[in-house]
């Protein structure tokens, strides 16, 4: 495996008297596409916030692209954080903020450059996903749910992220939609390949990930009970992975 982007070693969460990751061990590596995925409650959305340094293990460590998560202060978390760009599954957009001005705000908030730069670069980012000139003025509301999709990721992509994250990209959405969402997550990793940047998928949609991912890793009851390349994970003989592969 090529080198790491997110090790995590004998992860331990607590909430009350439930252990939620139970002694958890993971490494992703640089510049792949690798899937999380798992039953509802296994607790996917809690590593995925011990990885951006939002909960403190209880036992264990997290290297994230060579920090170790648990010696950052909580200021230098949140510069921390900018190396990191999300997508969420109701992509997140303001509302009140037209699809430019969605991808305007990160780089105004976490950028010096000027504002004709950052306008610039806004317009490009949006045409690079696929956003045409005529909807940059558009609001959420007047947007399908998949250039809702295009716009997020837009933003997320602005500040040029080493990490990407995608927390259930596809859930709840049309096939077709599904299928260009998935597009765009292949695209975009395929774009940035050089940049070395590191897709993590967060899924219950085994259909869609298997397409796009080069590792998949199997999240049940707080430990990864499977994590293999792609092909290898399609003939997994585990028979809990094999009952969720066959729904
Ligand atoms: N802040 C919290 N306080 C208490 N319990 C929590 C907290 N966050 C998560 N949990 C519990 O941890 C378990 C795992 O939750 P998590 O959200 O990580 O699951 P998930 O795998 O993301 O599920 P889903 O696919 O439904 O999103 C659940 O039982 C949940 O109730
Ligand atoms: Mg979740």
């Amino acid at each position: 495996m090529s080198s790491c982007a997110i090790e995590i070693e004998n992860l331990v969460k607590r909430f009350g008297p439930h252990t939620i990751l139970d002694d958890l061990n993971v490494k992703i590596p640089q510049g792949k596409i690798t899937t999380i995925l798992g039953f509802s409650g296994a607790g996917k959305s809690t590593l995925l916030k011990h990885i951006l340094g939002l909960y403190t293990p209880d036992q264990g460590s997290v290297v994230v692209l060579g920090s170790d998560l648990g010696q950052l202060s909580e200021l230098e978390l949140r510069e921390f954080r900018q190396k990191f760009g999300m997508l969420f599954q109701y992509a997140a957009l303001f509302d009140s903020f037209t699809a430019e001005e969605n991808v305007f705000f990160p780089l105004q908030e976490f950028t010096k450059l000027g504002i004709e730069e950052i306008r610039q670069r806004a317009r490009n980012m949006l045409l690079t996903v696929g956003i045409t000139e005529d909807s940059f003025e558009k609001f959420p509301s007047q947007l399908s749910g998949g250039m809702r999709k295009r716009v997020g990721l837009a933003r997320a992509l602005v500040l040029g992220p080493d990490v990407m994250l995608y927390d259930e990209p596809t859930t709840g959405l049309d096939p077709i939609t599904t299928k260009m969402v998935n597009r765009l997550i292949l695209d975009t990793a395929e774009k940035y390949k050089d940049r070395l940047m590191t897709s993590v998928i967060i899924s219950h949609d085994i259909k869609a990930t298997l397409e796009i991912s080069d590792f998949i890793a199997f999240l049940d009851h707080g430990r990864i009970i499977e994590y293999l390349p792609v092909d290898q994970f399609k003939e997994t003989t585990n028979p809990l992975v094999r009952s969720f592969l066959d729904i």
